[in-house]
């Protein structure tokens, strides 16, 4: 009798908010592995729109139909986080040819420090220009973001910016 190995991976990020990018990525590594953990970084140098718990929240909405996917956060080195987690592939989203550069330089890193393997996923060509911060800035000044982000997003946006 073979024991089972459960193949687990962790999509990590800021996801200050999640957008349909994200989720594009998220739900095809959760096709992939048994089970993914969707990470949020607490960065407590960087301010933020929302907070980690909101974005929790956001997340954990958003990925509802996905029964293998969890949301976590975490503080420090992801090879950290992916060790005490027994994590050994991060899966992260490439959305053209300037993510690369520095998206290959802390897959090499972090192989090196923990051996930790990052798998490279080519978004969506739907989703190539958008990040969160682009959302936000568009948001702020009154722009159609309705299909760049899931709709419980939205209206949380929307609030937020007091609009
Ligand atoms: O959504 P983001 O902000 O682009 O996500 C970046 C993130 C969180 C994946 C990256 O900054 C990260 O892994 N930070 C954790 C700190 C760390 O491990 N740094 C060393 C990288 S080699």
């Amino acid at each position: 009798m073979s024991a089972s190995v459960v193949r687990r991976a962790v999509c990590p990020g800021s996801f200050d908010p999640v957008t349909n990018g994200h989720l594009d990525i998220i739900g095809r590594a959760a096709g992939l592995y048994d089970e993914v953990i969707v990470a949020v970084l607490i960065n407590k140098a960087k301010s933020s729109l929302f907070t980690v718990e909101e974005r929790i929240d956001m997340l954990s909405e958003a990925v509802a139909e996905y029964p293998n996917v969890r949301i976590d956060s975490f503080y420090g080195l992801l090879v950290d986080y992916c060790r005490s987690q027994n994590i050994p592939v991060i899966v992260k989203g490439l959305r053209a040819i300037s993510d690369f550069e520095y998206e290959l330089q802390m897959a090499q890193m972090n192989r090196k420090l923990a051996s930790v393997d990052t798998l490279f996923m080519p978004t969506n060509p739907e989703h190539s220009f958008l990040a969160s911060s682009l959302v936000k800035e568009i948001a702020t000044y009154g722009g159609d973001v309705s299909s760049l982000v899931p709709h419980l997003v939205l209206g949380r946006l929307l609030e937020r910016l007091g609009r």
